[in-house]
């Protein structure tokens, strides 16, 4: 028997033309607004915000309704701009690869947020999103060997570096986290801190590689693409919904800038039964 009964609906590439969107602006001043976005980001775990003001400090006001921002190790929210000297694949014009965000902390941010402040206006700059729990459904019906190789072979997560602190944070974790009842509850995939070096007998690496890209692929084949505009706020189930960018050319066509941060899912679960007794809903 389930102690915690799911309400997520899983989706595939059909998702794009449904994608779940809100007035940024009513959020913050509609408490059954509040709540809308905060169910659907339950549900389906991606819902896009429209009409924030353009300017960095959004996510914060955000997070006022819900809780606060949790802090990592890149500040209290984070800046996406292509920067000289990078400390992050993020912080450059690169496609980075359909991934989690934080994926060395043991206790992973819950929810991400993106918030686009200028969009890059030639070709590129786009982002993927998948639904890595509707995709590890498929795997399992598909190859269960694969999807069992990805839920019990550790693969080492790490990030070094120096940002607000210096950092060096390591950690083996399973990339198919499973509760007490082998339920899935947290995918990890971010090929850019996957530590190459593998600490399991010879024998267990090629399967391990070759599941991990079928995988990848099926993340892909079932992804959706899209390209963010200025004010477009992405939110996101960072346990469940993998992202990536498209490259671009920097010093092309004007420059990109996000703004990126975090909440907790313990904290947007508790602000939805707040609201839920506020507003007298029943469900
Ligand atoms: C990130 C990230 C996506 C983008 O910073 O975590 O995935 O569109 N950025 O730049
Ligand atoms: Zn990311």
């Amino acid at each position: 028997s389930k102690i915690y009964c799911r309400t997520q609906k899983l989706w595939g590439s059909e998702f794009k033309d449904q994608l779940p969107n809100i007035d940024f602006g009513k959020v913050l001043t509609d408490d059954k607004e509040l709540y809308e976005w905060m169910r659907k980001l339950e549900i389906y775990g991606l819902v896009l915000l429209k009409n924030a003001p353009r300017e960095t400090g959004q996510l914060k006001e955000l997070s006022k309704r819900v809780a606060f921002l949790k802090k990592t190790h890149y500040g209290e929210t984070f800046t996406v701009k292509s920067k000289r000297d990078p400390n992050n694949l993020a912080y450059t014009g690169l496609k980075l690869g359909l991934h989690v965000d934080l994926p060395f902390y043991s206790f992973a941010p819950g929810i991400q947020m993106l918030h686009c402040i200028e969009q890059y206006e030639g070709e590129g700059g786009e982002n993927d999103f998948s639904d890595g729990f509707y995709v590890a459904q498929l795997t399992k019906e598909r190859a269960p060997e694969e999807y069992k190789t990805l839920e019990t072979t550790p693969i080492d997560f790490w990030d070094v570096g120096e940002d607000v602190i210096k950092f060096h944070k390591v950690i083996p974790i399973y990339m198919f986290g499973t509760d007490n009842d082998g339920e899935l509850q947290r995918v990890t995939l971010n090929q850019q801190s996957r530590d190459s070096h593998m600490r399991v007998p010879l024998e267990q690496v090629t399967p391990f590689y070759t599941a991990m890209k079928n995988y990848n692929d099926a993340l892909y084949n079932n992804s959706i693409r899209i390209k963010m505009e200025p004010g477009d706020i992405v939110c996101f189930d960072n346990m469940r919904v993998l992202h990536g960018r498209t490259g671009f050319k920097m010093n092309q066509s004007g420059s990109r800038h996000l703004e990126g941060g975090y909440i907790e899912w313990d904290e947007l679960r508790s602000m939805q039964n707040v609201m839920k007794k506020e507003l007298n809903i029943m469900d």
